[in-house]
C-alpha cells in the first residue's frame, strides 16, 4: 500500500475491466480521468450509484472525463450485475468495472480500510489531471452513496483553477463568481481580468469567472 496525496503521480497499474485489459496511464490518455471504487456488486447503494455515473456520460464526456469504477469481485459478477444496473436504473453502464479480485489496486490506492471492512472497498474518488496527477481524493463509508454532481462541480473547479488565477468559494457552481488567488497583486488585476472586481476584503477579491 502506498500513501496518495494530491499532487502525486497517479500509481500506474494493469487491470481486467469489462471493457478488457488496460494499462491505466494509457487508458487515460491526455485527458482527465475518475477512478472511484465502490464496496461489491449486487448491492442497492453501488447499484444506484453506477446507474447514476452511466446516467452523466455527457457530462463526463464535456469535461473530457473519462471515468473508471472497481470493485475486488469478478469480470463474471461485474458483467451480471450490469445487467441488472441497466435494468434498475433505466440506463446503460457505458464504462469500464475493473475486476479487481486479488485487491492489486485497492491496495495500492488505499481503498481497503480494515476498521472499517476487512474486505470490501471504501467508495474512494480519485481525480486525475493530465498530467496522470491526482488533483481530488474523496473518501465516503459504504453506508453513504456518493453526489456525483459534486464530483463534476469539483470537476469544473479544478479545471478552472488549473488555467487562471483563481479559486472557487463556498458552495461555487460553474458560472458563479470567483476568488482571486492571493499572489496576485492589485496592479495584476486589470490585465488577468477584464471583466472587473469587487474588493470586499484586501484578501478577499471577487471576479466573474474568467472563461466564459
Ligand atoms: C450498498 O451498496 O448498498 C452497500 C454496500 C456495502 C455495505 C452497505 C451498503
Amino acid at each position: 500500500m502506498s500513501t496518495i496525496r494530491l499532487g502525486d503521480i497517479a500509481p500506474n497499474f494493469t487491470a481486467n475491466t469489462t471493457e478488457g485489459e488496460i494499462n491505466f496511464h494509457e487508458w487515460l490518455d491526455a485527458g482527465w480521468g475518475v477512478l472511484f471504487s465502490h464496496p461489491a456488486d449486487y448491492t442497492p447503494v453501488c447499484t444506484t450509484e453506477l446507474g447514476t455515473v452511466a446516467k452523466y456520460k455527457l457530462e463526463f464526456d464535456n469535461r473530457n472525463v473519462k471515468v473508471i469504477a472497481l470493485s475486488v469481485d469478478s469480470l463474471e459478477d461485474h458483467r451480471g450485475w450490469i445487467k441488472d444496473i441497466n435494468e434498475t436504473q433505466h440506463t446503460t453502464v457505458n464504462f469500464p468495472i475493473i475486476a479487481d479480485e486479488d485487491r492489486k489496486v485497492a491496495q495500492l490506492y488505499d481503498m481497503i480500510h480494515p476498521n472499517a471492512d476487512d474486505n470490501a472497498t471504501v467508495r474512494s474518488v480519485f481525480v486525475i489531471g493530465p498530467d496522470k496527477k491526482v488533483k481530488l481524493m474523496l473518501t465516503y463509508p459504504a453506508s453513504t452513496g456518493r453526489n456525483f454532481k459534486e464530483i463534476l462541480r469539483v470537476i469544473d473547479s479544478l479545471q478552472l483553477t488549473a488555467y487562471h488565477k483563481v479559486a472557487t468559494p463556498a458552495n461555487w457552481n460553474n458560472g458563479e463568481d470567483c476568488v482571486i488567488v492571493p499572489t496576485v497583486t492589485n496592479e495584476e488585476i486589470p490585465g488577468l481580468f477584464p471583466k472587473g472586481h469587487v474588493e470586499v476584503k484586501p484578501y478577499l477579491r471577487l471576479t466573474p469567472q474568467p472563461n466564459l
